[in-house]
């Protein structure tokens, strides 16, 4: 493990929720596991006043509340954190916030000025914090490097992605922008790699000639909860689909990197997602289903329905499901369909990938033959599952299906870092190998835009109870096609007891 060099971290929408639930957690671990820096300062800033010691008193608390702690460590990771409040939308006022680092610089006797600023801010922010960083030399790298790691939604749409990346590159290079989505920091999406290139059993057969198609489902049970009002304006495509959907989708399809750094993944992640084939009209309307939350009982507990939800508009049209059917058009993947769909309210929490093999050119051991596939599973239970036919025991040669599994839970060594720490300890090395480069992240946008253009059609939209897998044009969606969506429980493997 690669320690990184002193640096300070300085983080924007220091008082917001994201802070306190994955940013400082994650950065207590790395502390608590010595993966930081030998030394370094974490600066808050936002508008909220705090003192340093009030800050640390709240952090301290929600650390308490939320993670599993060793008090020793708590309290020497505490005294890392410091406060400043700025008024963030006002490029003068940049100035406290330059000084600070210069005093917490002299405090921590840095040899250089390493800072990474992380935008955890409200998006209407994302120009303007750069814009002022640079306003006071905060993006000079002549002494130090100066990273920024900013959060999704990187823009709104193709051109407000546009225009914010000219933005942001307009003070900052690329080499010091890291768009994170943190569903690659996942240690099972990482290992989608992993899997498909190390094993020359897999790897011959991943593509168009031995694969029928893939399913990716990206679940969830929890409905908006506290974010309506985001939520509203975002809706599932936005949310989930363009960024982490699309990210999942690109590690199952892309082709081997000449090498694992930055500029050998990200090439082939962005010419996979630039191979994705355009919607036309014919897919919006036949390979598309968007669907919305309505209220229903649910094992026993009532459900409100998306449009009752805090913040969220009574007469709200947007999707908090989309199911689609996408194609990649290259060499490997021409005609193969990729089934992809997330939501909230369904019946449980769970990403994975299928892949569903072609049968036996001879189906001499029956027609029913069972089929060869193999189930990625992203979280929870996370780990691999392998099902194919074997005699069945008895007279004659029939096949039967059978599983094998693995559970990443039987590891010795599961010492699995959060996506959070993963990617924070990345950004502080200087790899963003991990990181959303901007051509992926305009190729994600492109793909995406007509179903934003076609979400405005009233007929776009389907209504499905809470506690279902979507509405039953979801399920069409394969059924057309001869095939059915899997509907998987909270476990990998089969159990008795199933969500649904
Ligand atoms: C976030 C979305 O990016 O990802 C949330 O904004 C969603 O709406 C979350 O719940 C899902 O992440 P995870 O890691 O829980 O699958």
């Amino acid at each position: 493990m690669v320690i990184p060099e002193n640096s300070s971290i300085v983080i924007f929408g220091a008082s917001g929720d994201l802070t306190y639930r994955k940013l400082i957690p994650a950065l207590y671990h790395l502390y608590a596991s010595n993966q930081l820096p030998k030394s370094f300062a974490i600066l808050g800033v936002s508008r909220t006043e705090y003192s340093d010691q009030s800050y640390r008193d709240k952090l301290k608390q929600s650390l308490l509340e939320m993670e599993q702690t060793e008090p020793e460590a708590l309290d020497s990771f505490i005294q890392h954190l410091h406060y400043q409040a700025i008024n963030t939308s006002d490029v003068q006022d940049y100035a406290r916030l330059a000084t600070r680092l210069d005093q917490l610089s002299d405090q921590y006797q840095f040899e250089t000025r390493n800072t990474l600023f992380y935008l955890a801010t409200p998006p209407s922010l994302y120009s303007v914090i750069p814009e002022s960083l640079a306003a006071h030399g905060l993006n000079d790298e002549s002494n130090g490097w100066k990273r920024l790691i900013v959060e999704k939604p990187f823009g709104y749409d193709l051109e407000s992605a546009k225009e914010l990346d000219e933005s942001i590159h307009t003070h900052f290079q690329e080499h010091q922008i890291y768009r994170i989505d943190h569903y690659l920091g996942k240690e099972t999406v990482q290992n989608l790699l992993v899997f498909r290139f190390s094993n020359a059993m897999f790897e011959p057969l991943w593509n168009r000639n031995y694969i029928e198609y893939i399913e990716i489902t990206g679940a969830e049970h929890l409905g908006v909860e506290e974010r309506g009002g985001y939520y509203d304006g975002s809706g599932a495509v936005r949310d989930m689909f363009q960024n982490h959907l699309l990210q999942v989708l690109a590690m199952v399809g892309m082709e081997p990197p000449a090498q694992i750094n930055a500029d050998s993944m990200r090439d082939e992640v962005a010419k996979v997602l630039q191979c994705l084939k355009p919607l036309d009209e014919h897919d919006l309307r036949n390979n598309l289903v968007l669907g919305q939350y309505t209220g229903s009982d649910v094992r026993g507990e009532f459900l409100q329905g998306y449009r009752e939800e805090p913040g969220v508009a009574e007469d709200s049209r947007t999707e908090t499901y989309v199911g689609l059917k996408a194609y990649i058009n290259n060499w490997r993947w021409n005609g193969v369909p990729f089934y992809v769909r997330t939501g909230k309210r369904l019946p449980t929490r769970v990403t994975e990938v299928v892949i569903h093999f072609k049968r036996t050119p001879h189906p001499v051991f029956g027609l029913d033959a069972p089929e060869n596939k193999l189930i990625i599973r992203i979280q929870p239970d996370e780990g691999i599952q392998m099902s194919f036919g074997l005699k069945e025991p008895g007279a004659g040669f029939k096949a039967k299906e059978v599983k094998m599994n693995f559970h990443y839970a039987s590891l010795e060594e599961t010492q699995m870092l959060t996506a959070y720490e993963r990617l924070l300890h990345d950004a502080l090395n200087g790899d963003a190998t991990l990181f959303a480069r901007t051509d992926a992240v305009e190729a994600c946008w492109q793909y995406v835009q007509p179903i934003l253009d076609f979400k405005q059609d009233p007929q776009a939209l389907f209504g499905y109870a809470c506690g279902t897998w979507g509405p039953k044009e979801s399920d069409q969606l394969l059924e057309r096609d001869g095939r059915a969506w899997r509907f998987p429980c909270k476990n990998l493997t089969d159990t008795d007891y199933c969500e649904l």
